[in-house]
């Protein structure tokens, strides 16, 4: 990809077939909310949802994330969100390791873009990819590190605490720590 910019991102995530979820998809999701945000949340995938309107986090998932920004007093102008894959898998299956592989440089080069302090990774698929191969998310969420300047940690996806309830008190402190990470790096 030539010069860094958004417009540049965008043409090559629109036009993309690097991996087969292209033959299947209504949309490309790129992301939402400030692109100067501090902090950016990366989710697995597209849901259904997702698909059909090209924008991250929407359904039911997203409506619980709003709500979970909402009591850290954070709104979708003070985040950026997008997910490990920019296409939905079909049936909302894993992204599998070759798609993830195909369009990591494209959230990577949107981190350059953002520039965020922090990032928060939803769930196992997001943790894999950017923490560990080896992470695990029972064992490590709510763990910082710290990055090529930025602050990383990881908390459950909002699709496990629709699942089940017992995960909502965990990602309740998880997200009163970021709120603190957030206020500590002003
Ligand atoms: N789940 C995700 O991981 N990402 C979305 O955008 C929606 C649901």
């Amino acid at each position: 990809m030539a010069e860094k910019n958004w417009e540049t991102l965008e043409g090559a995530c629109y036009y993309c077939k690097k991996c087969r979820l292209w033959e299947t998809r209504n949309h490309v999701v790129i992301g939402k909310g400030n692109k100067n945000a501090d902090i950016m949340f990366i989710g697995e995938g597209p849901g259904q949802q997702e698909d059909l309107q090209g924008i991250p986090f929407v359904g039911p998932a997203g409506q619980l994330l709003d709500k979970m920004l909402k009591a850290i007093d954070l709104t979708i102008d003070d985040v950026y969100i997008a997910n490990v894959v920019k296409c939905r898998p079909p049936g909302n299956r894993d992204p599998q390791e070759d798609e993830q592989e195909a369009c990591l440089n494209y959230l990577r080069y949107q981190l350059m873009l953002v520039k965020p302090k922090i990032i928060v990774c939803l769930g196992r698929i997001a943790g894999t990819a950017i923490i560990s191969p080896t992470f695990r998310i029972t064992k490590q969420r709510g763990q910082w590190l710290e990055r090529k300047g930025y602050w990383i940690t990881s908390t459950f996806h909002p699709s496990a605490l629709l699942r089940d309830e017992t995960k909502k008190r965990p990602a309740w402190e998880d997200f009163q720590a970021i709120k603190q990470k957030l206020i500590e790096l002003q």
